[in-house]
């Protein structure tokens, strides 16, 4: 099972719209996936016309949660709305204040993918949603501030571990609102890729009016506009995401034969 957070500080960067196609890219081809949503504002639920009764705010509280069925082979966990808000006060007085989320869905099981929705806070749900997944990936919108928010993620990857010891690896800086026009997304871009070199995924999501489309008619891109550059991208991205399990796997598989002989 692959636990990954969509995170950065910085709201508006493309990190719903990218949880929300990826998950279902990914159920698309077999894989059995969760969606974690942990900003109170439950844009996922909305996007798919869903109202849970309990989410991610009871599930922290009293271990209580329903788990929603949205299309064949993916799921949601809902944030609750404003009672996170009210869980996140709760869970300031407590002593596993940081390591709740992990410890609420350690018996998780089933899922091939857990994807967490994260809001743009340097906040508790997002401590304890770092503390819970193996790798983030950082979407970055082509604008300065959006570089700033993608820093200040990597220093707290850097203190979860220097504080608990827990790894998260960067699975990559994802480049989105990219407007192949514009001089502005071109200099932006090679700025993150002079900073950040191979930790740039390859793909770029393009600005696409049909992924917001989509949204409004409560469908996911691959339902709403198959044909787009919306869908192209976000196929591309999954399976840049994919094919990085390959190649763990590829080197496990490696590790066996040379045990072998
Ligand atoms: N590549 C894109 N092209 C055009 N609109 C986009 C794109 N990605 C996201 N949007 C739209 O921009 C808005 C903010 O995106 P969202 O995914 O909600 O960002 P975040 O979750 O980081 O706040 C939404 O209305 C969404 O439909
Ligand atoms: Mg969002």
């Amino acid at each position: 099972m692959r636990k990954i957070a969509v995170i950065t500080s910085k709201g508006g960067t493309g990190k719903t719209t990218t949880v929300i196609n990826v998950a279902h890219c990914l159920s698309l081809s077999g894989n059995k996936v969760l969606i974690v949503d942990c900003d109170s504002q439950s844009n996922v639920a909305i996007a798919f016309d869903k109202r849970p009764a309990r989410g991610l705010a009871e599930l922290l509280t009293n271990g209580q949660v329903d788990i929603i069925p949205l299309r064949p082979n993916l799921y949601l966990i809902d944030s609750g709305g404003r009672r996170l808000v009210e869980t996140e006060l709760y869970l300031a007085r407590q002593t596993d204040r940081e390591t709740r989320l992990r410890q609420v869905l350690a018996n998780l099981r089933g899922s091939d993918y857990v994807i967490c929705d994260c809001p743009p806070a340097v906040n508790l749900i997002n401590l304890n949603v770092l503390n819970y997944v193996d790798g983030v990936v950082i979407p970055v919108s082509m604008d300065f501030f959006a570089c700033e928010g993608a820093r200040k993620t990597l220093i707290l990857l850097d203190e979860i571990y220097d504080k608990i010891g827990h790894h998260v690896e960067l699975l990559g800086i994802l480049a989105t609102f990219y407007d192949v026009r514009t001089r502005v997304s071109k200099k932006i871009y090679h700025q993150l890729l002079a900073e950040f070199g191979d930790k740039m995924f390859a793909t770029r999501i393009r600005i696409n009016t049909q992924l917001k489309e989509a949204q409004l008619y409560r469908r996911t891109i691959f339902e709403h506009a198959p044909y787009s550059n919306g869908a192209l991208d976000y196929f591309l991205f999954t399976k840049e995401i994919t094919d990085t399990k390959r190649s763990e796997e590829a080197v496990v598989a490696e590790g066996s034969e040379q045990w072998k002989a």
